[in-house]
């Protein structure tokens, strides 16, 4: 089947009617209030079908939506049976993922855990989840679920990464070409006391999946990623940088609270600092999710 004929819009540069139909309906959407992208789910033992047809529907327009269950008091379990509720079923777990596949995100100082910055309480930029992947493993869906915030701060900034494909494409379209080469960007491997955990990965920083719709991987980091040593892929990792600077309609923040939490199509997201609890049980934990499947 031709891309055109899979997708809801033409990826591709050549089509530009196709094209301005979709930037058009797409950002009619904004601006959004967080609340008009938040569902409150009853029953967490069997979310209830409109509660989930509305998080489909808001995933579908915005690529992310959040949800509030009425009782916070939710563990792994309700967390999964929402998961798969939204058809993220096929859940990737990494090094360092608890026995069920979700990760807990907390301050840590667990060995092999200690460089990371998403197990401190440090800024996190911008990035979409699993941009070290290779491609058979590459990171469609994404779910965080807060069981207790931070202390101060913790917000997590949002933005539809196929908004980010339109803002990049109104300023030169010759982005879009750079950044869909097979060699854009390369994460160097990950390598800890001599031991290649993860070795490299080069790629597309735009691809566009087998259902027709579009993946990005991307790490705002300067440090441990390695442009493609061309003029315009700088200029287009610069232009996405400027990005993060901004204020728009299209970059969404806000602080996830107890019983709440995102789920999205891998969108581009990142965290602010925080202050923690002193009190063990008091401390910012979040449960995530990385799945191979799309919510759709
Ligand atoms: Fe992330």
């Amino acid at each position: 089947m031709a891309l055109s004929a899979m997708t809801n819009f033409d990826f591709s540069l050549e089509n530009k009617d196709l094209y301005q139909a979709w930037r058009d309906k797409k950002l009619k959407n904004y601006p959004v209030r967080i609340e008009q992208l938040t569902t409150s789910i009853t029953n967490a033992l069997a979310p209830e079908p409109e509660a989930i047809q509305t998080l489909r529907d808001t995933v579908n327009t915005y690529n992310f939506a959040l949800y509030r269950f009425e009782d916070a008091r939710v563990g792994k379990p309700e967390v999964h049976r929402l998961a798969q509720a939204l058809g993220l079923k096929q859940i990737h777990a990494n090094l360092c993922a608890d026995a069920d596949s979700l990760t807990s995100i907390e301050m840590t100082q667990h060995e092999g855990q200690h460089d990371y910055i998403p197990y401190t309480d440090k800024k996190l930029s911008w990035h979409t989840d699993g941009y070290y992947h290779a491609p058979k493993e590459a990171i469609h869906g994404m779910l965080l679920h807060c069981v207790r915030p931070a202390y101060n701060g913790g917000m997590t900034k949002l933005m539809d990464h196929e908004i980010a494909y339109i803002l990049l494409r109104e300023a030169n379209p010759a982005y879009i070409t750079a950044l869909l080469h097979p060699q854009a960007f390369t994460i160097p491997a990950n390598v800890l006391n001599g031991e290649v955990i993860r070795p490299a990965q080069t790629g597309a920083v735009l691809s566009i999946g087998q259902t027709g719709r579009l993946h990005m991987r991307y790490s705002a980091r300067q440090r441990n990623v390695e442009w493609r040593n061309d003029a315009m892929t700088q200029a287009a990792a610069d232009f996405l940088l400027s990005l993060w600077e901004q204020e728009t309609p299209y970059h969404l923040h806000y602080t996830l609270q107890a019983g709440e939490g995102l789920v999205c199509n891998n969108v581009l997201h990142c965290r602010s600092a925080f202050v923690d609890a002193t009190e063990p049980d008091r401390k910012r934990l979040l449960y995530r999710g990385r799945y191979l499947d799309r919510i759709n």
